[in-house]
Formats: structure tokens, sequence, C-alpha cells
């Protein structure tokens, strides 16, 4: 099978552990172990487990956790995978086929758009308009969703707009969904990253039948180097997917099934949302103070979610040129509009400690700068 190449990912793997400045991320600055053991992971007594296979689909005590998260879901809803990336693979493996249509927002995480192609499906697009509060085109929306789409797939929270769709909007899609016979992919892993205190995006867990939910602890949780995500899908769904992650890496490592147990429990949950919320509030401003000081040749729609600013600059030159530049003269990393499915703007990260977040902004605005005299 031949895939093309995932850029977002590959200029990340390539350049994040090696410049000065990383601020192409998109979650919070993670959790140490030892804030997980504070938690209550008890790293004392996994010391004398013997690391062998952990159960393949997620433990029983994991896969109820997560499913006590999702009114009406039982352990048999739920499949534990290596992250949110895994999760959103399986589902194209298992239900995606050559000559599928897959429809997909844009601007997002452009992994569907790579592995739908690869199987041989169409993939058609619909805008969030930048015009209208990332409101979807309603008009785009119906064209690539259709009797022939097998597949819908939208991040919500979406990753790079921070934005989150609208009640109406989860029902139009839905119902739209019911209509033309489509499974509905929502990637949820930015859910519990609200910027405003006391706000929670809702779900689209229960609103149809079609509706499968992808998520997992990399970016809300502030936890993605213990590589967990899931699936939560009707059942058979879910077994047709186990099926696919046998062949794929069997399963999730037994030490990241324990410390999953303990970070989704509902006030380690909290916990963890807590601690992103505070950290985005802190250093939003920060980002405001920063943007402000180019006037109107960078304008943005501050997030409602996730540790992203999506950043629209006054210049034709393409973003990916501006990305070089600010990684080649400055050692720092952002990603450039164009591996998000949206020309004309940078995604920086918001999710660092304030004296890293400062001095990134600083090299990110030298070459801006320059740009725009
Ligand atoms: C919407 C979305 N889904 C999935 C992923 C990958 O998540 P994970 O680290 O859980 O595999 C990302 C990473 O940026 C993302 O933005």
């Amino acid at each position: 099978m031949r895939i093309e190449t995932f850029e977002m990912e590959r200029m990340q793997s390539t350049w994040e552990n090696l410049v000065d400045y990383d601020m192409s991320e998109s979650g919070v600055r993670p959790l140490t172990l030892r804030e997980l053991a504070a938690m209550g992971f008890d790293l004392e007594s996994f010391m004398d487990e013997p690391l062998g296979y952990s159960q393949s689909n997620g433990t029983i005590e994991l896969r109820e956790r997560i499913a006590a998260l999702y009114p009406g879901a039982t352990a048999d809803h739920v499949e534990v995978t290596n992250g949110t990336s895994e999760a959103n693979y399986i589902i194209a493996l298992t239900e995606v086929r050559a000559g599928d249509v897959v429809a997909m927002e844009v601007p997002n995480y452009m992994q569907m758009w790579g592995v739908a192609r690869s199987v041989g499906a169409e993939v058609r697009t619909f805008r969030l308009r930048t015009e209208a509060s990332w409101e979807p085109d309603w008009i785009e929306f119906e064209r690539a969703v259709t009797e022939k789409t097998r597949l819908l797939y939208l991040s919500n929270p979406n990753n790079p707009t921070g934005s989150v769709l609208s009640d109406a909007a989860m029902r139009r899609i839905v119902d739209r969904c019911q209509q033309t016979g489509t499974w509905l992919l929502s990637d949820e892993v930015y859910l519990g990253a609200e910027v405003a205190a006391g706000t929670r995006t809702k779900s689209f867990w229960g609103m149809g039948d079609r509706v499968i939910v992808t998520s997992g602890l990399s970016k809300a949780y502030g936890i993605p180097g213990v590589r967990i995500g899931w699936i939560v899908a009707p059942p058979p769904l879910v077994a047709d997917c186990w099926s696919q992650h046998d062949y794929i890496t069997i399963g999730p490592n037994k030490m990241s099934d324990r410390i999953a147990r303990v970070a989704v429990e509902a006030k380690n949950r909290e916990h963890c949302y807590r601690r992103t919320g505070e950290i985005l509030r802190h250093n939003l401003p920060i980002a405001r103070e920063w943007a402000k000081g180019f006037g109107d040749r960078l304008a943005w729609t501050e997030p409602t979610a996730g540790a992203i600013a999506l950043m629209k600059y006054a210049s034709d030159t393409p973003s990916l040129a501006i990305a070089e530049r600010v990684r080649l003269n400055q050692n720092t990393l952002i990603v450039p509009g164009t591996h998000v499915g949206i020309e004309g703007h940078l995604r920086i990260w918001l999710g660092g400690r304030e004296e890293y977040l400062r001095e990134g902004l600083r090299r990110i605005g030298t070459e801006l700068k320059a740009l725009f005299d």
C-alpha cells in the first residue's frame, strides 16, 4: 500500500527534537510520571509487574473507565489504541474501501486525508469558513456528504482553528449522516482543553447510531508520551476494529494501560483538564499582546479550546516558505498553514512555559517583521 507523506507529522518528526524552540506542538506541556504518581499511579507496585503483553483491546478496567465517560457505552463499545492517531487509522482500515467517498472538514489534522486516499477512497472536503467564525460551509458540506460517502471525519474542538461546533451545526451534521448512511467519525482529542473555565465541549456521542468517537490522552489531558487513545463505537464495529488492531500493533503497552486507568478517573481527568485550562488562560494574553504588535498584518480568532493559535498573515509568501525561514534563521519550528489545509496562515503553539512561549514568539516575530517590512 502506497501512502503519501503526512507533511506536518514528517516535518515535526524530522525537526521537533533538534530545534531550540518547538512551537509546532498542539497540546499543553506534558505531565511527568511523578505528577501521575501523585494522582494515584502506583509506580512502586508496578516495578514488580511482569512486562508481558497487556490485554490487546485494552484491559477491562480501562475500557470500563473510558466507557463511563460516554453515556450508554459499555466496555464492549471501547477499543483502546496507541494514541488517537491509531484509533483513526483503524477506523479507516475497517470502514473505508477503494472507490468510497470520505468527507472531511478543513482545515484539520490531515491524517485522514492521507489514509483514506491510500486505500483508494476519494476525499471530499468542506471548509470551516474563516469569515463566519469557523461555521462549516454548508453548501460544500452537502456536496461532500451524500449517499456515496462512507465516512465523515472532523475534529471537534478543531485542530488548527481551536473552534467548537455549535449545537445546531452538530445536529445538522448528525442528521445528514443518518440520512445518507455515513459514519460520522468525531475526533475529540481536544475535548476538555477549553479556554473558558467551567465550559465543556459537547461530545457527538449518543447523537445518532452512526456516530464513532475517537479520543486519547495526548491533548486535553497533557499525556501524549504514554500513547493511549481509544475508539468508542457500536460493538460490532469495535469488534471489527479489534481484528485490524491484531495485525497492526496487537495492543497498547502495559504501563500505559495502567497509567491511563489513573488518568481517566473522574477526579484525575478534571485535574488534567483544569491544569490545561490554567495554562491556556495564562498564555493566551501573552500571545494576544504579541499579535497586537503586528496590527492588521496578523489576524486571528482566539481558540475556544486547544493550545493552538492559527494566525492569518498579510503577505502572499507561501506559509511553508515562512516556516522554513523561521526554522533556518531562528531555530524554531512552527506549522505552515498548508500542512493543515489552510494556506496564508501559520499555526503557533501556546501550551509551553511562559519563558518558552515568549522567546518562541520573539523569534517568530523577528521573521515576520522582516517579511512585512
Ligand atoms: C485532531 C487530532 N487527532 C489526533 C492527533 C494525534 O493524537 P495522538 O497523539 O493521540 O495519536 C492529533 C495530533 O496533533 C490531532 O490534532
